[in-house]
């Protein structure tokens, strides 16, 4: 969902979470008559956390981020790849070691990674959001002097009403998703992907598993939001056979179905067999984020 975003306030908000309690400071550099960026907030304020938590990663013994924006003017052959129009420009820029020259190409891939423990989305996520809205991002970075990343969001035309305003930033999704795939690596692809959206996952490998961890929540009063079912597992009980024993537990359930043949009918229209929605394999954030984003709403599905 898009609307006309306030860049100050959603950056405010995300500073505070991200660099509170941190040995680095945030130095913000908003000017009062910044256009609103026409984005879908809860997302943006991802892309603005993964940025913010880089910057910090880049600087463990502390030190200053600066985030400033302004607005530009595009005409089209500024090296952008960007259409003429209107755009907020933001710039996340750490002090922290750089980013060496041969690893620069490879920062948007997913799963690329220096860091021990990092799963190598964050960048990911945070291009594929600004390519969705329209944007563009770039990254400027010099090896022992710091990295500047640099954000171009189309303007809105639309005036920022507080309707508008974004709810609480930092994570976007939040919910315990049950994800059943028989692939270690796909399953493993899924749940960090989840995670990077704000959810928590529990991860099954087939049919039984699946409906045992669903009994389990319901059990302990923490029933699951969701769950995503492989349609096809070899050798054990596919998506279709688990949902119709999880519906028996819990009519309510929200399943969305997953399957590496897109032309699979319940994949292709969405709803059949009691699912609510589907995605198709191989995953991507932004097609996860809005799919769950529908699914967990209320009365959505
Ligand atoms: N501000 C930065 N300074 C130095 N290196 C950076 C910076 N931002 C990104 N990088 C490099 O790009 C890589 C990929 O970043 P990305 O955010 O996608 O993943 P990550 O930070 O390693 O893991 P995750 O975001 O999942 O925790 C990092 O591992 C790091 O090598
Ligand atoms: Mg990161």
């Amino acid at each position: 969902v898009t609307g006309a975003v306030s860049v100050p306030g959603l950056v405010r908000e995300c500073a505070e979470l991200t660099c509170h309690g941190s040995a680095v400071r945030c130095e913000l550099e908003l000017p009062d008559d910044l256009w609103p960026a026409e984005a879908d907030a809860g997302q943006l304020s991802q892309v603005i956390n993964n940025l913010l938590m880089n910057a910090l990663q880049a600087m463990p013994e502390g030190g200053v981020v600066t985030v400033s924006a302004d607005n530009r003017e595009l005409g089209g052959d500024d090296g952008t790849g960007l259409p003429a129009g209107r755009y907020v420009h933001l710039r996340v820029a750490d002090r922290g070691a750089g980013i060496p020259p041969e690893t620069l190409p490879r920062i948007f891939d997913p799963f690329f990674t220096t860091r021990r423990g990092g799963s190598g989305l964050g960048l990911t996520t945070a291009y594929s959001i600004v390519r969705q809205h329209g944007g563009a991002i770039r990254v400027d970075s010099t090896p022992g002097a710091g990295t500047a990343m640099e954000l171009y969001l189309p303007a809105s035309r639309r005036r920022a009403t507080p309707a508008d305003r974004p709810g609480p930033p930092g994570r976007a999704g939040s919910g315990r998703i049950l994800v059943m795939d028989d692939q270690d690596s796909v399953r493993g692809v899924l749940e960090s992907m989840l995670r990077h959206l704000g959810y928590e996952p529990v991860g099954t490998r087939d049919g039984d598993e699946a409906v045992a961890a669903y009994r389990d929540a319901l059990d302990r009063g923490e029933p699951l939001d969701a769950v995503i079912l492989d349609l096809i597992v070899p050798g054990g009980k596919g998506g279709k056979l688990t949902l119709r024993d999880l519906l028996r537990l819990d009519p309510g359930v929200r399943a969305v179905a997953s399957s590496g043949y897109a032309d699979d009918p319940v994949v292709t229209c969405a709803g059949g067999d009691g699912f609510v929605a589907s995605l198709p394999k191989p995953y991507n954030l932004p097609r996860l984020s809005d799919v769950l984003g529908e699914v967990l709403r209320p009365g959505g599905g």
